[in-house]
């Protein structure tokens, strides 16, 4: 039996939103909201979960169902087990929505230090890299230290012609060709794209790579639960049933219409009636946890680029989405905390908190005569750690700062599992609540085009005019 099979586990294992903090009762009228303001949003809710189930039953909400989606689960932990004979390294390629969520899953239930360890001590799984950016001398200094005999590159993006990735998967493919040979190397990619459409389809279709596809209606930053963020997790040991696992109990949990029972659809609520009402047009997301740094990048993603929107679903300009700042505890406490604290009332700040940590410190009872240190000795780094988020929680109440808190028991597959699908739940919600479509990104397409043009892309020649058109703009008198 699994874990997860056991309610009193699962129960233990429930991750809260604790949102005292955003309410008028704790931080004032001005700032705060009132148990009357999400009351008056319950109908609109209520409307919005039918028309998500409606459109979930036909199809068009795809990345709801995968949780349920076993048998992918299974064929990609049969090729990881099978990766460990064969492979020393693992490469991500990919950008945006195809590299995040792996990184997340990575920095979130990986050693800190994973790709440190001995292979033993990674239980026979490949060190891993996550390449995200082409900048020459980070992604061409990478070739510095790979054995491309013992490397596997992992090529992904749903629309299968992305600039970045396949430039990225141009270079390694010539590379290992040269190390392997024209057969050889085709051992040593996997692809992972949209299953009918693209120029990384035909490629497919043309080599015979091994193809783990991305359900056709499943967007890049939804997709972190198919092979996009499962496969690079499951080929470094994690187990991918217990994420899956987790976020089916968040569903069940977001399967609600009622925004007092539903932790997605209130926490939306909050940052919208936050934003709309209060003015907080900045979402800041601080965990107190290093193995959650990935998660908040992540939701930077999936919060900017599903709520940041010109055009409303009623084809009117509306401008909107909130602003999303990443920060960490306690590193961020020296950095950005004086603003949160006392400059402008425009942030709602979002704590993700870990109840217990895999591993107690102790701080050594040293120079105990020196007053000003002495208290540290005989406590621990988790204790530190702990009064050092509850001290900036209160601080920041006290100062009427708008702030919540997703409290997690502890950091494990299936406690990850629960916090994204909250996360990619709180999101469509909150986009049908700002009455915008939170599935597309015209705004990033827009840029994809631009780059075809300067990079002399059959069929986008209007747009290489247009680019220099605009370079030739610039005056040489606003440069100094
Ligand atoms: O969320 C999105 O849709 C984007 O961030 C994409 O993931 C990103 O632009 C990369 O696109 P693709 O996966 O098509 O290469």
């Amino acid at each position: 039996m699994h874990r997860w099979e056991d309610s009193s586990w699962v129960d233990a294992m429930r991750i809260t939103l604790d949102f005292n903090n955003m309410m008028a009762h704790s931080i004032g009228e001005k700032h705060g909201l009132t148990d009357e303001d999400i009351n008056a949003l319950e109908d609109t809710a209520k409307d919005i979960h039918n028309e998500l189930m409606e459109r979930r039953k036909k199809g068009g909400l795809q990345f709801y169902e995968l949780p349920y989606q076993e048998e992918m689960a299974l064929r990609i932990e049969e090729y990881a087990e099978d990766m460990k004979a064969r492979f020393e390294n693992l490469v991500i390629l990919g950008i945006g929505g195809s590299a995040l969520g792996g990184m997340a899953l990575h920095i979130a239930l990986n050693h800190p230090y994973y790709n440190l360890l001995s292979k033993q001590e990674r239980g026979g799984y490949p060190k891993v890299f996550f390449k995200d950016n082409v900048d020459p001398d980070w992604f061409g200094g990478l070739f510095d230290i790979l054995d491309l005999k013992k490397t596997a590159f992992h090529v992904i993006s749903k629309s299968g012609e992305t600039s970045e990735t396949m430039s990225q998967f141009l270079i390694v493919r010539e590379k290992l060709t040269h190390v392997l040979g024209e057969k050889g190397h085709k051992d040593h990619i996997i692809v992972t794209t949209d299953p009918q459409k693209g120029a990384l389809r035909e490629i497919i279709k043309r080599e015979g790579y091994l193809d783990f596809p991305i359900p056709r209606a499943v967007g890049g930053r939804f997709s972190v639960l198919t092979p996009v963020g499962l496969l690079p997790a499951a080929a470094c040991g994690i187990d991918i049933h217990e994420i899956l696992a987790g976020a089916r109990y968040m569903d069940q949990r977001c399967n609600i219409p009622t925004l007092w029972e539903n932790p997605a659809y209130m926490n939306g609520a909050l940052q919208y009636l936050s934003y709309t009402r209060k003015n907080k047009t900045i979402s800041v997301m601080m965990p107190y946890s290093a193995h959650l740094k990935g998660i908040a990048n992540w939701f930077r993603q999936i919060w900017a680029e599903s709520l940041g929107k010109r055009y409303g679903i009623d084809g009117a300009k509306v401008y909107v989405g909130p602003t999303p700042v990443k920060a960490l505890g306690v590193t961020d406490q020296h950095s950005q905390l004086q603003l949160y604290m006392e400059g402008p009332f425009d942030k709602v700040i979002t704590f993700l908190v870990v109840r217990k940590h895999s591993r107690e410190v102790p701080i050594p009872n040293l120079y105990s005569d020196i007053k000003d240190i002495s208290h540290l000795g005989n406590h621990s780094l988790n204790q530190l750690f702990y009064a050092e988020s509850t001290a900036t929680e209160l601080a920041l109440t006290k100062s009427e700062r708008s702030n919540c808190s997703i409290v997690l028991p502890e950091i494990n597959p299936f406690t990850i599992g629960q916090l994204l699908f909250l996360f990619e739940v709180q999101t469509v919600f909150t986009g049908w609540l700002f009455r915008i479509n939170p599935l597309d990104q015209p705004g990033v397409e827009e840029g994809k085009r631009l780059t075809y043009g300067l990079m002399g892309r059959v069929g986008f020649e209007h747009k290489r005019k247009e680019a220099e058109e605009g370079l030739l703009k610039k005056q040489k008198r606003y440069m100094v």
